[in-house]
Formats: C-alpha cells, structure tokens, sequence
C-alpha cells in the first residue's frame, strides 16, 4: 500500500497559521484591563500580572526560558546551539494608553514570540530573547520608557522621585514589586546582546495609503513632553462681572489655538494638549487654575525644541494680556534618532526577499527602539495600521500583513548570521 509522502504544506501555510495565533492571542491579552470595557493595562498593574502569566504560558510552551525582571519586564529566552552566543532581542511593550486599542506593543511582543514557535524547538547559531516591556507610553508616572530605560541602565535619580495618582514614587512601586517578586532577575542587557529587533504598527496612515503590508523605520521623531499651568483666581459664576475676571480657563483656551497655529506653521512639527485639568472644576466657579500637557514632535530636533519654545513663549504673552501667571514644566526631552543602517539593511533585505517594496519611513510615534538605538545596534518593522487608527479601541491590523511580518521575521532570522559574521560577532565563537 502506498505510503503517504511527508505533508507538503502549501507556500505561507504556516505564516498564515501562526498569523491567526498572533491575532487570537492580541484578543487575549486585551482582556486584561484596569477599566471593563476598554483596554487600560499600566506599569506593574494587577492586569499586567495577569498578562504576563498568559504570556509566559505561551513562552514556556514554546521552549523559552521565562523571567521577568526587577523593572516589570518579562523575559522569553530562547537558548542557541551553544552557550553565550550572540543574541538577538525582539521586543516591544505591553502597557497601554487608556481606550487603547490591542496591537499597540502587544503585536510586536507577540510576533516575537511567534517567529520562536516557528522554529519548532530547533536551536539556531544565536540566542533570542523575546521582551515585553512593562511601560513604554508613561501612563502611570507620566515619564515612558521606563522598563526599556532598566534594560540599558538609563533609570536616573531623578526618574525614581516621580509619583503616580496615589502619590507613589516609582522607587517606592519598584521596591514594592521587588519584595513581591523574589525571583525578579537583573533588567540590563547581557554581554553578548547584539542586536534589536522591534515589530510596530504604523499607528499613522503611510503604508495604508500607498497600500503597503509592511516598512523599515530609518529614524524615529524624537518628543519634548512637558506642561503649561494657567494661575487666575477662582470666583463665582454668578456674581463675578465678565470684566472682573482672572479666568484661567479661557486663558488656556486663547492658547490652545496659538499651539495649533505654531505647529500648523512649522511644516512636519506637530503639538498635542492631550490633557487639560480644571479647578476647582465645578460648573458654578470661574476656573482659578487650568494645567496643561504639553507633546511635541519632530523628525529634527532643532525645529522640534523651537516650537516647544515659541508655545510656551505664547504662554507667557497669554498671561501677560490677561493678568493671569502662567508656568510651564518640560518633564523630558527624547531625541529623535538614526536607527542602525547595516541592521535596518537586513530588514528591507529581508522585505525585498518576501516580495515585499523596501519601504522605509520615519516613525512620527515614539517606540522602545529609539531608548535602546544608542546602546544596541537597533531596527523596526512597521505593519500597516488600515486608516491609520491607533491610541483607540478601532486600532486594527491586517492577518495578511502580520503573515507578511512573520514571513520577513523568518527571512531576518536566516539573515541574522551573515549580519553577525559581517561585524565579526560570529557565532562560532
Ligand atoms: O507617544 C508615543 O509616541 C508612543 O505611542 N508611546
Ligand atoms: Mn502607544
Ligand atoms: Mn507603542
């Protein structure tokens, strides 16, 4: 009787299958939320605990070794031929803005741990560590980057004053976890890092419009994020004469147009007050103090930090006209950055190589990549973001474009030696 010949899967069979795993799995962890009914997941939540137990599950699974480390981020580790050998780190986070949507970080961590599963337990010339960071968009102290910040020893003093909400200080939330997890392990990169690899959504409308699966970042905006506090004096809605008034509210108001006008004027520059607080917020008291965030971007840093001035400059003329004080705070100022171009190189060549275009693009968002870039030769892959939706629940992706990242993750893998041969970090040392 004839014996079945080996399964000759059909081309892109398995990319298509892990592709749905990948979805299912974004599905998954979007249940873990601070908020039901909208994905909310902050740095060391119980939700992100809870997400990270699901993740390291699926990791283990798939032969990693799992840790999680002293800053909240967990760890797969997927061991080489031979011990020590050069590793390749993909990564992204798991934190969300609040309304998120549920590929933002998740997707990359999860294409990272797909392209694992695709090896089938058969180890290659070089480790993998596969990462989800716990807090790359600052929701919780309004600072980011803070468990890409440990990986690369960039946590400074000054980072661990910050409070949260409820008046924690990020060292108080970081010992707290500490003693809550004895087996947290060291955040820093180990010796024989050698290259970063992150997998993002677009989060902005490019490869959509020109109809495109996937891109190579070669720089990334960099962000000046502060803000801008409006000081008048509170009084009542009904006895105090329009003429009389110190209102701190309609002083923001008058500014708020002038930061749209600055950024609208300085082509590629752009500015966001994402969050206005009021008080004492109550509809029968003239507002007395108005506090204003402040995010501005661009690709060129000169420009961006000139505009952030010129806003707060339009600040202070507000409250000179109107008698009102004004004071303004930059909390931090990242750098917009060059990606590595041998190893962006490898990824439009791994693009090209799956019948991809060598799209490359400047990412207007911001990314653990780019606090990672200056201490490890780093690259991105974007995926089409349809309509360019992201920071909200309509977030989507295509399953085609998560097969074609997966199938250019496998060719990348297959390049990777060549790449480490040619910066004599070969892996038969
Ligand atoms: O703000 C950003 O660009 C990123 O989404 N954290
Ligand atoms: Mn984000
Ligand atoms: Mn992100």
């Amino acid at each position: 009787m004839k014996t079945a010949g080996p399964v000759v899967e059909p081309e892109g069979y398995l990319e298509h299958t892990l592709a749905q795993a990948v979805l299912e799995r974004c599905d998954a962890l979007a249940l873990f939320t601070e908020r039901p009914g909208q994905i909310h997941r902050t740095f060391l939540s119980p939700a992100m605990a809870a997400c990270h137990a699901e993740l390291r599950r699926w990791m283990a699974a798939a032969g990693m070794r799992v840790a999680i480390d002293i800053a909240g981020n967990v760890r797969g580790h997927y061991a080489a031929e031979k011990p020590m050998a050069p590793r390749l780190i993909i990564a992204s986070h798991l934190d969300t803005v609040p309304h998120a949507g549920r590929y933002d970080g998740v997707l990359g961590v999860l294409l990272g741990l797909a392209l694992v599963e695709s090896l089938n337990h058969k180890p290659l010339s070089f480790e993998i560590e596969v990462i989800g960071f716990s807090d790359e968009e600052g929701v919780r102290f309004g600072f980011p980057f803070i468990g890409s910040r440990a990986a690369i020893q960039q946590l400074q003093s000054e980072h661990l004053q910050l409070r949260d909400a409820d008046g924690h200080s990020l060292a108080d939330a970081l010992s707290a976890f500490a003693e809550s997890t004895p087996e947290a392990g060291s955040a820093i990169f180990p010796e024989n890092s050698a290259a970063y690899l992150e997998f993002h959504i677009e989060q902005g409308p490019v490869l959509d419009h020109e109809n495109l699966s996937l891109a190579v970042v070669e720089s990334i905006a960099g962000q000046s994020r502060g803000s801008v506090t409006f000081l008048g004096r509170a009084g009542h809605a009904g006895t105090t004469p329009m003429d009389l008034r110190r209102d701190a509210l309609m002083a923001a108001a008058e500014w708020l147009l002038e930061v749209e006008a600055i950024a609208t004027a300085n082509p590629s520059a752009v500015a966001t007050a994402g969050h206005v607080d009021c008080e004492p917020g109550v509809a029968n008291t003239v507002p007395g103090l108005v506090r204003c965030t402040l995010d501005v971007r661009a690709p060129d840093d000169k420009q961006r930090r000139r505009v952030f001035e010129r806003i707060l400059a339009a600040a202070e003329n507000t409250g000179i006209r109107r008698h009102i004080g004004v004071s303004h705070r930059l909390d931090y100022d990242q750098p917009s950055i060059r990606l590595d171009e041998s190893l962006t190189a490898l990824a439009q060549q791994a693009l090209t190589q799956t019948g991809n275009q060598p799209r490359r693009m400047v990412s207007g968002a911001g990314h653990d990549a780019m606090v990672i870039a200056p201490y490890l030769r780093s690259a991105m892959i974007f995926l089409r973001s349809p309509d360019g939706i992201s920071h909200h629940p309509d977030e989507s992706v295509l399953s085609g474009d998560v097969a074609a990242a997966l199938h250019a993750g496998r060719e990348f893998l297959k390049l990777f030696p060549s790449w480490l041969e040619s910066r004599q970090l070969s892996c038969t040392t």
